[in-house]
This record gives C-alpha cells, structure tokens and sequence, in this order.
C-alpha cells in the first residue's frame, strides 16, 4: 500500500451509532440478590479471566470467601468502572471479549453487597472460562522462554530472547499467545517465527536463550542468538506472529485466516521484550502457548501500522511540552480493500485519549475505536465481533491528546518536562518515558461475505 500524500485539513462532524446500550437481556435488579444465582454468573464472566490462580490479576476471586472479603471494595470498582478494565467506548464499537459490565449488573452487585454479600443456597457453578493460563483454551503445546529476575527499583529493561522448537512433523498453527507470570511486568514484547528446513543442522538449542540489550533494537538477532543453522539455508521468517502488551488476550481468526505453517524445527523470537520500571523481586517466567489447526492457510494476515515508525507522519510532529495537552493525527489511505480484523492503540504515559475511525471515499465515516480515557496499563488488541471492510481509497485517521500536566497521574516527571519521540539506534525510543503514537492493523485482504464472518471465540 502507498501512501496518498494529500494532507487536507477536513473537518469532521461525527456521527455515532449508539448500539443498544445495556445489550438486550436487560432484566431488572433482583431484589434479594444471592452469589450463587446473580454474582457468580456476572463475576465467573468479567473477572475470573484475570482474578483467577496465575491470572492477569495480583489476587484470584475463585473462591467464595474470597469474593466476600472483598466485597465493599468489589462494589466501589465495579460502579466506577475502575473494574473490569475496558479503556473503550462500548457506545461507539464492540469487540471480542468485551468486559463491560451493565447498569443492570452494576446495581445487582451494589444491592447484593448493601445487603450483606450472601451466598445464597443450591448448587451453583462458579468458574473462570479457561484455566490454563490461556483465553483461548488449553493449548497444545506450550514454549518456555528463559526467566528473567527482576530486581526492586530496576527501571526499564529489553531483552532479545528465543525458545527452539521441535515438533514431531510439520503442523499447520492457528494461534500464538504470549503468556508472562503477572501483568503489568512486561511492557511489550514483538515476536517472531523463524523456520528452518528440514534436514538444517541447529545448535543446542539452550546455547544463549536471552541477551540483555539497552533499548529495544534487532541489533543482530539472529547471529547474536545463534539462531543461524550449522548447516543448511537461512530460516525463513514470520514476522510478527505474537505480540504482548498488557491486558492482551489471545486471539484465534475462524476459516483458516491467519494461520502458519510450520516445519519439524523451528524458533520463537523476540526482538524487544520491554520490562517496565520494577517495584519487586519478582522472576518472570513467560510462555508461549501454541494451538495447531488441521485447517490448511487459507488467507494471509498483514499488519498496517500508522505513526511511529509507521507509514504514515503524525502531525504536529509528536512534542509535548512541559505542562501542555496537545492533540495530534495520523492518517493514510489504503490501496485496496481490506477486512479489519484486531486493531491496536498504542501510546505512552502521557496518553489522554484515542479515537481511530475511517473516511471512505463516498464521505461515510466507518468507526474503528474510541478512548475516552486513555489507560497505559490496559493496551488490549480488540478483535472486532465480525471483520470490518475498509474500502480502496478510504482514509484512515487516528487522534490522539497526549497531558504533560501534573493532573495526569501517570506523568513519570514531577515537575513535567518536554517528553517526545526519541530516536535511538535507528527506531523511534521504546522507553515508557518517551512517546509513542501507534495505530495498528492487522488485516487480510478483503473478499465478499467477510462483514459476516464472526471472531467470537468459539465455546
Ligand atoms: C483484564 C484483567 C482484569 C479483569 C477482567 C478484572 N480485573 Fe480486577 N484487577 C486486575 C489487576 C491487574 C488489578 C491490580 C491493578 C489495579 O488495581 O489496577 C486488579 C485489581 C482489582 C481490585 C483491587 C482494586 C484496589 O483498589 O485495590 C479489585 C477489588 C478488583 N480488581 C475486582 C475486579 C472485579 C470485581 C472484576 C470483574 C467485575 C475485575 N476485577 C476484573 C485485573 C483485572
């Protein structure tokens, strides 16, 4: 795709398809709530993903009594929304695996805490969907990368790191899902799949599993991890394959979208695993989870990526002066049609919003993803419910307010200071102290009926 390189200042009024709120269930608060008719359902939903043994989250509320203990607070984050996390704007689009609780489910869990958090009596089911450090469901196979220890007060650290893989014949895989021991530890991480042909002689493969580096770069990757073959031709690589920032969840496309071939041996790599500013002694151990498919590839998956270190400029050129709220946009014009399959937004600390929408050639506006408040810890990959279709010759176009106010609890300079794009090394800073204004898609090529293939996970 190339870039159309018109920069017309459009004004744009903007009409919002409000959905049907509250979705369509809704039913009026019970007036004796019990756990075990109304909160483990609304609970076992929107918050065991997380809050479950080895989950997203510090604590798991498996377990009734632990359910109970909390209460009063469980009743103060859900009605601020605080809980579960869901940076966007569930008026304006809708997502796979949405975690948004209704007015409904909000005032039942008031009205069950007001009155004393009772278990109720009768048999009742209450747990997380998977349980197998997975949102998709129990992988077929799971890669270990080598631990890293973090240390109290650390600030932040980039790692190049790779797993060997050796499987009993070539498979065909239908998802890759990056699992750390504990949100929030890692930043971002960029993975890719490099694959050697048969007959390649590789080294030991626990020669060198993870290099420490001082910003995220390729550096030399694939010599410095002694990835290169003894003998034999030069892997080929998938670029891409998985990606974690926190919040993430994996995601796995119907119909043979999306899906790779791999040969008996191949690697997983990461190019810049970014671990934030530590506040413990904490060991992470991350996984890789795998899922294979019988399902051939049908149909590659690209990635468009605007602004930093994208193909298209951000404009005012991203500085954001000390004590300031600026605003800045990004777009660009595609080529060809394409079905939008999972977007991502990505900023820094200084975020305050983010909304992303497409201007197709007629002037109808399509909706991609608002953020009324941007949330640095919870940066999700949203999987739209079915493909969106983005026209040739639409433009896509993302706005995003950066607050280098001390309003903005997330600043990490007191006072505020200039912060903008760094470059180091050839690519823009990863570091969560520079900005970064990101919006990325992955897309397959478009083809007749995509609007109504559903992403929902299957049950
Ligand atoms: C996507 C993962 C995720 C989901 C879903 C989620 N939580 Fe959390 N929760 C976290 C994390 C991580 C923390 C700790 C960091 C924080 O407080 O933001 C947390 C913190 C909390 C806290 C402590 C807040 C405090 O101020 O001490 C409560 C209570 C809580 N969650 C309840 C819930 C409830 C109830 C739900 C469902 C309605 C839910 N969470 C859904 C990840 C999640």
């Amino acid at each position: 795709m190339k870039t159309n390189r018109l920069y017309i200042i459009v004004l744009i009024m903007f009409v919002s398809i409000i959905g049907c709120g509250d979705g369509g269930d809704s039913k009026s608060v019970p007036t004796k709530p019990t756990f075990a008719e109304h909160i483990a359902p609304i609970l076992s939903k929107n918050c065991l993903p997380c809050h479950r043994e080895n989950g997203a989250a510090p604590f798991s509320l498996e377990k009734f009594e632990s359910v109970q203990k909390r209460a009063k607070t469980i009743a103060k984050v859900t009605l601020n929304r605080y809980m579960p996390p869901w940076p966007a704007d569930p008026n304006y689009t809708h997502f796979v695996g949405e975690k948004v609780l209704t007015e409904v489910e909000i005032a039942t869990i008031q009205r069950w805490v007001e009155q004393g958090a009772i278990e109720g009596s009768g048999p009742y089911v209450y747990q997380a969907p998977n349980t197998h450090r997975s949102n998709i469901r129990k992988p077929d196979f799971v890669v270990p990368f080598d631990s890293v220890s973090l240390r109290e007060g650390d600030l932040d650290r980039f790692f190049i790191s790779k797993a060997m893989v050796r499987l009993d014949r070539k498979r065909y895989i239908s998802a890759l899902e990056l699992v750390p021991s504990r949100a929030g530890l890692i930043h971002h991480a960029n993975g890719h799949l490099l694959l050697y042909a048969d007959g390649s002689k590789l080294e030991p493969s626990r020669a060198v599993g993870k290099i420490e580096t001082s910003n995220s770069t390729d550096l030399n990757l694939i010599e410095q991890l002694r990835l290169l073959p003894k003998d034999g031709p030069l892997p080929s690589r998938i670029h891409s394959a998985f990606n974690y920032l926190p919040g993430v969840e994996g995601i796995e496309y119907p119909a043979g979208i999306g899906v790779y071939e791999v040969p008996r041996n191949f690697a997983a790599v990461m190019n810049d695993v970014h671990y934030g500013p530590s506040d413990t002694n904490i060991t992470d151990k991350p996984v890789l989870n795998v899922f294979f498919t019988d399902v051939a590839p049908k149909r590659a998956t690209g990635e468009l990526m605007l602004g930093t270190n994208g193909v298209s400029k951000i404009v005012p050129p991203l500085v954001v002066p000390a004590n300031k709220v600026t605003k800045h946009v990004t777009r660009y014009t595609i080529d060809a049609d394409i079905s939008v399959l999972t977007i991502n937004p990505h900023l820094h600390q200084l975020g305050k919003s983010f909304w992303a929408f497409a201007i197709k050639p007629n002037g109808d506006t399509i909706p991609l993803i608002r953020i009324p408040r941007w949330n640095f810890n919870w940066q999700y990959f949203y999987t739209f419910k079915q493909m969106v279709k983005i026209p040739a010759g639409a433009e896509i176009v993302a706005i995003a307010e950066f607050d280098n106010t001390a309003n903005n609890p997330y600043n990490p300079n007191h006072p505020p200071k200039l912060v903008s794009e760094r470059w180091d090394y050839g690519g823009a800073s990863m570091r969560a102290s520079d900005e970064m204004f990101q919006f990325i898609l992955t897309y397959t090529v478009y083809q007749k009926g995509d609007e109504h293939i559903s992403l929902e996970r299957k049950k």
